[in-house]
């Protein structure tokens, strides 16, 4: 088979490596890629965006199966058009991506099909949006209603911050069009968990749980990144709450999509409250998450490529995915100043090193080939993964090759995985 992966960070990285090791498939290529996915791939100038570009790459090139890794093209309709021309693609259509392209398409399915979640309100107007925050006070979170690249979200400790995530949206055009309409959402209090679902919008097959490290610093400090860091199993999830998730949650989601007539397949990614009131969602994306990626699919010991194919032909019931027990952690190497502003081009040494720690994946995200030598082209430059027999073992080999990589202005957190190691009981 011939695949086309689109994208170009850590996930896609991951998911190219995962790939490459299928005996089924014989050319990856991916669009646009970085120089880590050029070792399992050829990499083509295609802009994820260019969803005229991709369909005629893959027409042209006869690829069998072509995977998604970014929301934006999913909620654009890639997965209609390539539908339109007869070539495979993984990932839902325009209308179930909505689930991640419109968070209050989202909350009004949640709401109806009695999905666990915070409560909320949505509002084009400002000032009713001002009013009704006034009389609900703080904690209270300001969410733009379309794809804002993960900067839409405000948790607001107070009214006034509140009020000036609601102006920002709907009177200063922050967002564009994704910031006309905002919800308004009950804060919720507890530990994030984040749960990747396959499904072939009826069957589905849950993965392992894993946690993110949203926020920029150590102890969840400062503003919020694409993610800084993962690990995979999240000891917060117990066998229990994993089974509530996938009743109340998981199952009910994909029903709900079914019965609206928008059936969904591909990921389903739930971000996850655990709340002492149970379980609540967060936020669905409609795609593999990332740094999650990173620390979930190294986990699967099975072949990729038939899970990815049975999602496609509604035979997900037929298949079985067999899972490592040892666990997996992702630290993730950025460029100093991310998410603001940083510098790119800096080269990259000791990436042999790293790669020789036991058990140890470096997934590249933001880097590139320039006078032959790997550089630093991204805010989030690399994922310093590891798997080991358990979290301590894993984190202590995600740091060591974290260790080993070196370019100028190298950022990481420190503390990846420490909430697991509280949960474990087992402190640095
Ligand atoms: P989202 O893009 O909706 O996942 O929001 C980004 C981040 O904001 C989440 O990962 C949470 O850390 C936080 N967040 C979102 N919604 C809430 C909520 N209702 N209560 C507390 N924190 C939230
Ligand atoms: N790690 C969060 C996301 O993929 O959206």
């Amino acid at each position: 088979m011939k695949l086309l992966v689109v994208g170009g960070g850590g996930r896609e990285h991951t998911l190219t490596w995962k790939i490459s090791r299928s005996p089924l498939v014989e050319k990856i290529f991916c669009a646009p890629g970085n120089a880590g996915i050029a070792e399992h791939a050829e990499c083509v100038s295609v802009d994820t965006s260019d969803i005229c570009g991709l369909v005629e790459f893959a027409e042209k090139e006869k690829i069998d199966l072509t995977l998604v890794g970014p929301e934006a093209p999913l909620v654009e309709g890639i997965v209609d058009r390539f539908n339109d021309r007869g070539l495979k693609i993984f990932g839902p259509g325009a209308d179930a991506a909505m689930l991640e392209g419109s968070k209050g398409f989202a909350k009004k399915l949640m709401a109806k099909f009695n999905i666990p979640t915070g409560t909320f309100q949505i509002f084009s107007d400002a000032d009713e949006a001002i009013e009704f925050i006034r009389d609900m006070g703080a904690p209270i979170v300001v969410k733009a209603d379309g794809l804002a690249s993960g900067k839409g979200v405000t948790v607001a400790f107070d009214e006034e911050s509140a009020i000036t995530a609601v102006k920002r949206c709907i009177c200063q055009g922050a967002f564009g069009r994704a910031g006309h309409r905002v919800v308004l959402e009950e804060y919720l209090d507890g530990e994030e968990v984040s749960i990747l679902a396959f499904t072939d919008g009826k069957n589905i097959l849950m993965m392992p749980s894993s946690q993110d490290h949203k926020a920029i610093h150590d102890g969840d400090k400062g503003p919020n990144t694409g993610g800084m860091g993962a690990y995979s199993p999240a000891p917060v999830l117990t066998d229990d709450l994993r089974e509530r998730i996938e009743k109340q949650i998981v199952r009910p989601t994909i029903d709900g999509l079914r019965k609206e007539n928008c059936e969904y397949r591909g990921v389903l990614y739930c971000g996850i409250m655990i709340t002492d009131s149970g379980p609540k969602v967060l936020e669905f994306n409609v795609r593999f998450g990332d740094p999650e990626t990173q620390v979930v699919v190294p986990r699967l010991k099975s072949d990729i490529v038939p899970i990815l194919l049975a999602c496609l032909n509604g035979e997900l019931g037929k298949v079985e995915a067999e899972w490592t027990d040892e666990a997996a952690v992702c630290v993730v190497l950025a460029s100093k100043g991310y998410p603001g502003k940083y510098e790119k081009g800096k080269p990259i040494s000791g990436l042999e090193e790293a790669s020789k720690v036991p058990g140890a994946l470096v997934f590249h995200a933001g880097t590139s080939i320039k006078n032959r030598k790997i550089v630093t082209d991204g805010g989030r430059v690399l994922g310093a993964t590891a798997l080991a027999k358990d979290i301590p073992s894993a984190i202590q080999r995600a740091y060591e090759c974290a260790n080993a990589i070196q370019f100028s202005n190298k950022y990481c957190r420190t503390d990846i995985g420490k909430k697991a190691l509280a949960r474990l009981g087992k402190r640095n």
